[in-house]
């Protein structure tokens, strides 16, 4: 039998937004001048290095000294420190940055988790910059064997996020690297103008909630040039985040990069100005995904997946606006997390399912405006490859019309060979009476009044 591949190419009219990511805050420290004025080295504080006592005391008294003097926190080389939660809040002076060369490392014992939910966090700072190349070590092991996640007998209970930060403006996280955290790895939470870089993520496949990025309620981000690995999201995206790029992000394993989820509990959910931009995910669950729940209200829009190489990815392309991770069913609700203006270029490699695109949308507010171009995804075991659709509008802009090509037509074979695909139908956008441009039904496609 001829492997099959799916070829999505359709005509696609660009929008345009702009993010405004131009700002960058320049590192002036010298990294290896240690015992500056500038400097503050939690040696000198009362930190003991890899002894295994608790320095969680020294660490405040010398980020109480770095933040009031605007100086570097020095966590020297070839050192592991231990830290308790530790919140290490500003405002500060200007230029205040925090140098990881040795290792942070999580207190073993989980009853000093007083908040479960957090390990470091940096709190309301501004102007901030993290980077030194050490590593900020979570320690997960004990909170992934008591998550309800791997033992189903155990109650559901948060673990922290190794490293929050909260309210910070004008943020570099440059150069670190996380590994094993209980739950999340790093978390941007209301921020405002960051810029992540060269960061490398590492946690098992199976570790519980792992996700590397999380960003939520934040704008003007982006994060580039980095490695991340873990057990669940490589980056995750939800509410109140807007304008946010991914350049150059080599995923896998773990579950993708996802927006959402979103609208989870009938909640409001505004997300827009995604840019995805030259991913290589590997072995991942998921590609480029964006979830959200039914009930939920508000919108993800203008968002586009550019140049992403697949490898052996489980679901290399998904909207599932009728996501449910919880016990039991999730009712058919009237409302949804509204998605549209969503761009896939360019989008090559190799899907480990049958299914390489899926776009499972809500009945009630369907998917509008989604676009491929240069789609082909084929089968990692030379398989079928299919897409399937439900509640699909698809609408050019005005004056602008679809165009049968060679490609949409070799898209019929895949709706053919889908037994779960479900009409699509396109509309011209504007027009008060739909005119389908291409209906798809049950066992073909019928290319109607294609211009
Ligand atoms: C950094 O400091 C070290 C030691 O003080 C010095 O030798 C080196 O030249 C400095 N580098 C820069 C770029 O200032
Ligand atoms: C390095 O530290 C020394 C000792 O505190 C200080 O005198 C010198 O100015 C520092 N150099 C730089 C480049 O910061
Ligand atoms: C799951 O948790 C229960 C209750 O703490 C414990 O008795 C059991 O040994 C755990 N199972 C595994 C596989 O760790
Ligand atoms: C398509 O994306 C791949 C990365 O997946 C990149 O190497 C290639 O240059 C892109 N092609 C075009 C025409 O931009
Ligand atoms: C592809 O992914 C599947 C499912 O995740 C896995 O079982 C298989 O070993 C992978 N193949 C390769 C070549 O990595
Ligand atoms: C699909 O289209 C056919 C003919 O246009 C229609 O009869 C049928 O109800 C549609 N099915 C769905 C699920 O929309």
């Amino acid at each position: 039998m001829p492997p099959q591949s799916v070829v999505l190419s359709l005509l696609i009219i660009f929008f345009s937004f702009g993010l405004c990511l131009g700002f960058y805050i320049e590192d002036k420290h010298n990294e290896t001048n240690y015992s500056s004025k500038q400097s503050v080295n939690v040696n000198d504080y009362g930190a003991i290095a890899n002894d295994g006592s608790d320095d969680t005391e020294a660490f405040e008294k010398t980020w109480n000294e770095a933040c009031s003097r605007g100086a570097t926190l020095v966590v020297p080389k070839y050192s592991v420190y231990n830290l308790k939660p530790v919140k290490f809040s500003g405002p500060c002076k200007h230029h205040t940055s925090f140098k990881v060369y040795g290792t942070i490392k999580a207190w073993h014992d989980i009853s000093a988790y007083k908040h479960r939910g957090l390990w470091i966090m940096f709190d309301n700072v501004n102007n901030f910059v993290v980077n030194g190349g050490g590593v900020i070590n979570g320690d997960g092991r004990k909170w992934w064997q008591n998550s309800c996640k791997v033992n189903k007998t155990l109650p559901c209970k948060q673990a922290p996020t190794s490293v929050i930060f909260s309210g910070c403006n004008n943020l570099k996280v440059k150069n670190v690297k996380f590994k094993n955290a209980p739950q999340m790895h790093l978390r941007f939470d209301k921020c405002f103008n960051v810029k992540a870089s060269k960061l490398v993520i590492t946690a098992p496949e199976h570790s519980p909630n792992t996700d590397g990025v999380h960003i939520s309620g934040t704008r003007n981000m982006n994060i580039r040039n980095s490695v991340i690995g873990t057990g669940d999201d490589c980056i995750s995206i939800v509410s109140g985040s807007h304008y946010i790029g991914a350049t150059d992000i080599k995923c896998g394993p773990g579950h993708g990069i996802n927006i959402g989820s979103l609208g989870a509990g009938n909640s409001e959910a505004l997300v827009s100005n995604v840019i995805v931009n030259r991913a290589t995910l590997t072995g991942s669950t998921n590609g480029v995904r964006i979830k959200s729940w039914q009930g939920g209200f508000g919108y993800a829009k203008n968002i586009k997946f550019l140049n992403i190489a697949m490898r052996n990815v489980t679901n290399p392309i998904i909207i599932d606006q009728n996501y449910c991770d919880r016990k039991g069913p999730c009712p058919e609700q009237d409302s949804a997390v509204k998605i549209s203006n969503v761009v896939y270029k360019n989008i090559t490699g190799t899907s480990a399912s049958k299914v390489a695109i899926k776009f499972d949308c809500s009945k009630a507010v369907p998917c509008k405006g989604i676009q491929l171009k240069d789609v082909t995804l084929t089968s990692e075991n030379n398989g079928d490859t299919t897409a399937t659709l439900s509640n699909l509008l698809v609408a050019p802009r005005p004056g602008h019309s679809w165009r049968l090509s060679e490609e949409v037509s070799r898209l019929s074979d895949i709706w053919r060979s889908s037994d779960k695909s479900k009409n699509c139908s396109a509309e011209p956008s504007g027009g008060s009476s739909p005119r389908p441009l291409l209906t798809l039904k049950r066992g073909g496609l019928s290319p109607n009044n294609l211009a």
